[in-house]
């Protein structure tokens, strides 16, 4: 399929697509989007139960990253693609499945002559061995979309602290659950998490970038803090006296403690999760405060936030 030649440039028209419109970031973006110029398109595996959640005047297109036919229509006319798609939850080899999703939409992009490509991936530092294979995979995602040739802004992220983050859900329970935690040294490990707020604004800033190649933003709280500082952190704010105790290995236990909270369906992407908390996840690469306007609030407040806000 060719690329439409006469797409317009006038902002009031310009399509915006997002793809992962249902998930946690997507359909948290999907308001900020419709309040500014332009035609949304959400690209949903289940439209009519998205359709409700958007407003009238919003474009819901059925498609699945796994069904290349799909796509082509969905991107047509696209001027920006947002990627928020991960395929943690399917039963199968979810870093397969991801390579091929994002090839597919990678290349239905470069068909549809799609000018940018914003993903939300994952920190994590690509020279260590030990990657977890979610991290892995979310930079194999930004490698592959970058690789299409469409110009690719990626932001990597650790946790997003937000009420309905399926990580940030999973300290709360836990926090709430346990008095006393018999906790694996990996609990320590450096992490440096980012409000959903600061996540939305860098998402909807990239929209606006001006054209210069793809790029890579690492993105988080000013601080870097770790899985038991947030529960400590949520703990006090909460009025909670909690006890860490650290034990040398004790994964299965713990484990199996923070995925007895999550609901069946969650329970995969948990699991890939948890394997990924042995690796540190913090801004080595401070180039977004360079870039963005954005001054990401601290670990503190984006837990206070999402403590406060109650849209679920
Ligand atoms: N939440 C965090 O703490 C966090 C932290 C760092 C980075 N990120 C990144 O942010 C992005 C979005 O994460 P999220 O937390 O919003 O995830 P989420 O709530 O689990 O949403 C995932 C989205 O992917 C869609 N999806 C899954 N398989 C698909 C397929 N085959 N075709 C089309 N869409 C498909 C889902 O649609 P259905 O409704 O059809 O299943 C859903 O909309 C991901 O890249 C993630 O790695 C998230």
């Amino acid at each position: 399929m060719q690329p439409e030649p006469n797409r317009s440039e006038d902002p009031n028209t310009a399509v915006t697509l997002v793809a992962g419109a249902s998930g946690y970031v997507g359909g948290r973006l999907i308001p900020l989007l419709e309040a500014q110029p332009g035609v949304v398109r959400c690209l949903a595996r289940n439209p009519d139960k998205l359709r409700p959640h958007v407003r009238a005047t919003t474009e819901v297109v059925p498609g699945d990253v796994l069904t290349p036919h799909s796509l082509d229509g969905a991107l047509q006319g696209v001027r920006t693609a947002y990627y928020l798609v991960h395929l943690m939850s399917g039963p199968g080899d979810f870093e397969k499945d991801d390579r091929e999703g994002a090839t597919n939409f990678a290349r239905a992009a470069t068909r549809a002559g799609v000018r940018r490509i914003i993903y939300l991936g994952g920190l994590g530092d690509d020279a260590d061995p030990d990657l977890s294979p979610h991290l892995r995979s979310r930079h194999e995602v930004g490698d592959i979309l970058r690789a299409s040739g469409v110009e690719t802004v990626e932001f990597r992220a650790s946790l997003v602290i937000g009420t309905g983050s399926l990580s940030f859900d999973l300290v709360k329970k836990l926090t709430d659950r346990l008095p006393v935690m018999l906790c694996p040294r990996w609990l320590n490990t450096p992490t440096q998490p980012v409000a959903v707020d600061d996540v939305l604004a860098y998402l909807l800033a990239a929209k606006d970038l001006p054209p210069g190649g793809s790029r890579t933003f690492e993105i988080g709280c000013p601080e870097a803090t770790s899985y038991g500082g947030m529960i400590r952190e949520y703990a006090r704010q909460t009025g909670r006296r909690r006890w860490l105790i650290s034990v040398p290995v004790l994964t299965p236990y713990l484990s199996g403690l923070w995925l007895a909270l999550v609901t069946p369906a969650a329970f995969e992407v948990g699991r890939h999760l948890i394997e990924g908390l042995k690796n540190p996840t913090v801004v080595r690469d401070k180039a977004a405060l360079d870039v963005f306007p954005i001054r990401p609030m601290s670990v503190r407040a984006a837990i206070q936030k999402a403590l406060g806000d109650t849209t679920g």
